[in-house]
């Protein structure tokens, strides 16, 4: 557990998943590509994050959607994902509205119901998903997909 290691803290929590940066060199090695990163590690709770982790890998390295926060890379079987760390702070409901219609370009479902401020950040001024394996539901909708 992270929490436990006194290089990481604990920027964000979710059901599934509890959000880390590294504070200082002393991490273990299978992170020790993202020291000194902008990173953030994504580090399931339980077996459901794990599978919300897998999840939002696949989604993202099948399609790249531009509405979607990237994943740099998934370690030790889905317990961690990486990703770059995004500006939670100035979320406003343009932003939502601009994600909403990115993801209807590709989706044929409505359940958009996770697009939310406090799940969106933006990442090179552009507002991203950061929390995303809702997009199962949807994931039948999307054309680019080839599982
Ligand atoms: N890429 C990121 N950059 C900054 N903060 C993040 C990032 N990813 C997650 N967080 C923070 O961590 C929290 C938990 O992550 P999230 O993916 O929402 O987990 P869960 O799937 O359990 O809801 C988020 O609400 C957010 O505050
Ligand atoms: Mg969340």
């Amino acid at each position: 557990m992270l929490k436990d290691m006194n290089c990481f803290s604990k920027i964000g929590s979710g059901s599934t998943r509890s959000a880390y940066i590294c504070v200082n060199n002393n991490a273990p090695n299978i992170f020790s590509d993202w020291i000194n990163k902008d990173i953030v590690i994504k580090e399931a709770k339980s077996e459901r994050g794990v599978r919300a982790n897998k999840f939002e890998y696949k989604i993202w390295s099948n399609n790249k959607f531009n509405f979607l926060c990237p994943i740099l890379t998934i370690l030790n079987e889905g317990e961690y994902i990486i990703m770059p760390k995004v500006n939670t702070t100035k979320i406003t409901e343009y932003h939502v509205s601009k994600v909403v219609s990115e993801y209807r370009k590709y989706c044929y479902l409505s359940i958009h119901s996770d697009i939310k401020k406090k799940n969106i950040g933006l990442y090179k001024g552009k507002p991203v998903l950061i929390d995303y394996p809702f997009i199962e539901q949807d994931y039948a909708g999307f054309d680019a997909i080839h599982l």
